[in-house]
């Protein structure tokens, strides 16, 4: 089916060629088409302009046209980091945070990962499948048009192909794109206490070659930090999965200055992610690179951890992407509209900064920057409409109005 979007107050993130990312300085610009037409053929964006210089489509039948007078178009988000299949939920972790327990106490006590690896050893297929289901249909709802979801919640081979194979129908059949990461070594679990190692070879020796083989993921990710794996660890897990062709995207820097950007970076890792601790170490270790930093501002917010320090990283001239991180410990949210806020509000980014961070790079982050994250001509229609809205600035303004209005992926409405 063919659409024309007409009159639209702002077409936004528009552009001719697809970008790979956008870095420093430029993370301010944000390349916007006020009164515009879009045009959507076949699941793709086939052209846009100036309403003055739209083309007559007074002869084609088969076009539906879409008046959307005061209200704007922008891509829809790009979610680069979730860990969205999961069962349960860990509520009572966060009464035990609001009493004073702090995060890493909570992992000791064989609550936090361990407590979700638990419920989802439990779990069928079935069930996990129908939750994400749910949690998917609410973030399409908050405009997210494309999620990475990672693995994590097995912390055994049985369970950790258990999730992926969920993932996989996931996208099988939902509309929006999905990214699989296989995350073994997201904590140690209790039947190798003491035997880290032993647990990092199992990892090595028999879940990556059976997650490669089944072909179950598209990236593999480690948490590299204080009390979860080391950096050799991370280095070794990063050099096995390189044999199966798969990029890491690492959990890093989100306790402590782990050296987790830095292995992540040398090993080309498309992403690393969290970033609570960087210093001029770590700047220095990612510009030049083909890494993107992402923020997790949902996280930090949700812990009361401190907060990266994004403007420095920007001036050093960095790309910076920002995701949901949505799981059930630490940010138990997938609406990318409050990650915006919140980028705006606790690292005082700008509107611009923080769209571009939530679509084109966050596309990249998720390695489809060539396909997603902005309107451009052959790029897939993934693609929201704000309510009627004074201006796009208002978006992480009113930082809990729903101000979206419709979500249309793949050219479809939804
Ligand atoms: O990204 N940092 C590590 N992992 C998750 C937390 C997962 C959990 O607590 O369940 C995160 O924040
Ligand atoms: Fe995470």
């Amino acid at each position: 089916m063919k659409t024309v979007f007409t009159h639209i107050k702002n077409l936004i993130q528009v552009e001719k060629t697809p970008r790979k990312w956008v870095a420093g300085t430029d993370m301010a610009l944000l390349p916007v088409i006020e009164n515009a037409y879009l045009v959507v053929d076949n699941g793709l964006i086939q052209d846009f302009g100036l309403m003055s210089a739209m083309p007559d489509f007074s002869a084609d039948d088969s076009l539906l046209e879409v008046d959307v007078t005061g209200r704007m178009i922008l891509p829809a988000f790009c979610d680069s980091h979730t860990h969205l299949v999961y069962a349960g939920s860990r509520e009572i972790e966060y009464v035990d945070k609001i009493k004073g327990l702090s995060y890493e106490e909570i992992a000791r006590r064989g609550g936090g990962i361990l407590n979700s690896s638990k419920r989802l050893e439990q779990a069928s297929e079935e069930e996990l499948y129908y939750d994400a289901v749910e949690r998917i249909r609410e973030i399409v709802s908050f405009g997210t048009g494309a999620v990475e979801i990672k693995s994590g919640y097995g912390l055994s081979t049985q369970n950790e192909l258990k999730t992926l194979r969920v993932i996989k129908k996931l996208k099988e059949t939902m509309p929006v794109e999905i990214k699989a990461t296989f995350l073994g070594a997201h904590a140690v679990p209790m039947e190798y206490k003491g035997r880290q190692s032993e647990y990092v070879d199992l990892i090595i020796n028999e879940m990556i070659p059976q997650v490669a083989s089944e072909k179950l993921a598209d990236y593999v990710d480690v948490f590299c930090d204080k009390g979860f794996f080391t950096v050799d660890e991370t280095e070794r897990i990063l050099l096995a999965a390189k044999k199966y062709g798969l990029r890491g995207k690492i959990h890093a820097n989100e306790l402590d200055y782990s050296g987790g950007i830095q292995v992540g970076v040398k090993h080309n890792a498309l992403s690393v992610d969290h970033l609570e601790y960087v210093g001029d170490e770590e700047i220095q270790a990612l510009l030049g690179s083909e890494t993107m930093p992402t923020i997790l501002p949902g996280a930090a917010f949700f812990l009361n951890m401190p907060y990266s320090p994004v403007r420095k990283m920007m001036k050093a001239g960095l790309p910076l992407a920002l995701a949901s991180d949505f799981n059930p410990g630490s940010s138990p949210s997938g609406n990318m509209k409050f990650i915006m806020s919140l980028g705006c509000i606790n690292y005082r980014m700008t509107p611009e900064e923080v769209i571009n961070a939530t679509t084109i790079n966050s596309a990249y982050a998720m390695g489809i920057q060539e396909t997603h994250g902005s309107i451009c001509r052959g790029k897939v229609a993934n693609l929201y409409i704000t309510k009627e809205i004074p201006t796009y600035h208002y978006l992480p303004y009113a930082y809990t109005s729903q101000l979206i209005d419709r979500v249309m992926l793949n050219g479809e409405f939804v």
